[in-house]
């Protein structure tokens, strides 16, 4: 399901001469197609990123989030560009971010978790991340069920760090216990309607 397009500019650091049009699908459970090609995706991302700073999903944990929540996928000419992973229960008990700053089993009931985004390295600069950031948060805004969503980010990976910033969400602790022991930001998104709605 389509759900918006967006008009690419760059095309690994060239710019696009026409205007290029690119589309952000939702994917669900039932698309194992997607779900593989975000898998292999997962791992384009990771390639030129220091390992401290993103830690990829492994199958059974995207397996786990899309049994419990969605995604959304950016396709350009066929191809999945960039991706993000929303999950809605069933938080892991290590990984269960609302718990970690405390929120109580109502809240923690309220809050759903970005567990990851990425951009192909040839289509990075056309602010994608924001893009399926923003996306997810109208979608779950739209669904009226939560009102809250988190995420963590190494303080070090600079781009995510702002872009996560520019989608509106704050940093309300630091947690170094899991990913390897590498330090996260844990940031939280409070979901309130927008004037538009
Ligand atoms: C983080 C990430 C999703 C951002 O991609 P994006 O949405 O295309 O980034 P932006 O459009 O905001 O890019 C802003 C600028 O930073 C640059 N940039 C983006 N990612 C970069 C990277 N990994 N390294 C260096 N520069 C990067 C862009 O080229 C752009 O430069 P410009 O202003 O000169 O045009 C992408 O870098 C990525 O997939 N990284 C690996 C996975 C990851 O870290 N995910 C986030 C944690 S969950």
């Amino acid at each position: 399901m389509v759900i918006k397009t967006v008009i690419l500019r760059k095309e690994e650091n060239a710019e696009l001469e026409n205007q290029a049009s690119a589309t952000i699908d939702l994917i669900t459970y039932d698309n194992k197609k997607a779900i593989n090609e975000l898998l292999h995706l997962q791992d384009i991302v990771s390639v030129d990123v220091e390992e401290n700073i993103f830690h990829t999903s492994p199958k059974e944990f995207v397996d786990l989030y899309f049994r419990n929540g969605w995604g959304l996928g950016c396709y350009y000419q066929n191809r999945m560009i960039g991706y993000i992973m929303i999950q809605l229960t069933n938080h892991h008990e290590i990984e269960n971010y609302p718990k970690l700053i405390n929120f109580d089993s109502e809240k923690i009931a309220e809050t759903a978790c970005h567990r990851g985004v990425g951009v192909h390295p040839d289509y990075r600069g056309n602010h994608l991340q924001v893009i399926l950031q923003d996306t997810a948060a109208d979608l779950l805004r739209k669904s009226e069920s939560y009102k809250y969503l988190m995420c963590t980010v190494s303080p070090e990976n600079t781009v995510s760090r702002n872009n996560i910033f520019t989608s509106g969400y704050v940093c309300l602790g630091h947690i170094d216990h899991i990913y390897r022991n590498y330090p996260r930001d844990l940031r939280l998104l409070t979901l309130s309607a927008t004037d538009d709605e």
